[in-house]
């Protein structure tokens, strides 16, 4: 990069939720900006929304896949700036005693070594750049125990490690790395949590939807912009001293659940 005007943003799953508000706040900003998704329609549908961006299929838990993503990405862009790790599943709701050990694994795949494979492809773009830098995104469930959501805890923890461990490689590289750490983010994922909650607890999804609530300072559910402005900020020269931080966006929440 280049401070100016030029800065060449990968997003994964930038075709959907808060990877596709991320998306259009780089495109807004006059960044260039390619986005991978395993969904090809929402792929296309990105790009009629804002043609100068461009995309890959991807599903970030193939490691050939992700090599050929990143080079499409570096291609296309002329080199890569800033990588954002946003792809993650939410992954199973049930308790340790009877969470089936595929779907575990299947969350690991995702949101941990897909997170892995597409930064080490990554990374040496990124040496290239004058003023690299990585977002990881976490959850509130990478700060507290999440009772029922053992995979998508227990990953959103590690991708925490992940973060103050590469901040510490790639400092050196002028590569930056922080996390940021969404509470609850309004839109569809958020109520197939509750509904997932709903079908524990027996209680209504608006019930739900209040003991979620209660559980914040600020009372209500995190706008998927108020995420992606964060995630701009952390990549501009404004953050250039800002490394190793795990950033909470959750309207103050004092648990997972
Ligand atoms: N939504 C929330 O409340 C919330 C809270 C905390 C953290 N997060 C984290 O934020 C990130 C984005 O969450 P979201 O709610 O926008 O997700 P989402 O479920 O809305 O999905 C966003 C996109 O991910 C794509 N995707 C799914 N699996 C993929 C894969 N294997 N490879 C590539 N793309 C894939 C989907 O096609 C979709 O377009 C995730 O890491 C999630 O864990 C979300």
């Amino acid at each position: 990069m280049t401070t100016t005007n030029v800065q060449r943003i990968l997003v994964t799953a930038g075709a959907g939720g808060i990877g596709r508000s991320i998306v259009m706040a780089f495109a807004s900003a006059g960044a260039r900006v390619h986005a991978c998704d395993i969904d090809a329609n929402a792929l296309n549908d990105l790009r009629a929304q804002a043609p100068s961006i461009t995309t890959s299929v991807c599903d970030v838990a193939d490691r050939a896949a992700v090599q050929r993503m990143v080079k499409e990405a570096a291609d296309s862009m002329g080199g890569l700036d800033v990588l954002v790790n946003n792809a993650g599943i939410a992954g199973p709701t049930a308790s340790v005693a009877d969470m089936d050990p595929d779907a575990w694994e299947a969350v690991l795949r995702v949101n941990l070594t897909g997170t892995f494979a597409v930064t080490q492809a990554a990374i040496p773009h990124l040496k290239q750049s004058a003023a690299g830098s990585i977002v990881v995104m976490s959850s509130l469930a990478g700060r507290f125990g999440y009772p029922n959501r053992s995979p998508y805890a227990t990953t959103k923890w590690g991708l925490i490690g992940f973060t103050k461990t590469l901040s510490r490689e790639l400092g050196e590289f002028g590569i930056r790395v922080n996390a940021i750490l969404p509470g609850a983010v309004d839109g569809a994922r958020l109520r197939q949590v509750f509904e997932g909650r709903a079908s524990v607890s027996g209680r209504s999804l608006a019930e739900e939807e209040s003991a979620a609530l209660a559980n914040q300072s600020i009372k209500r559910f995190v706008d998927p912009a108020d995420i992606a402005a964060l995630v701009v900020f952390l990549a501009s020269g404004a953050a250039r001293s800002i490394s190793g931080q795990m950033i909470p966006v959750d309207g103050d929440s004092q648990s997972a659940s």
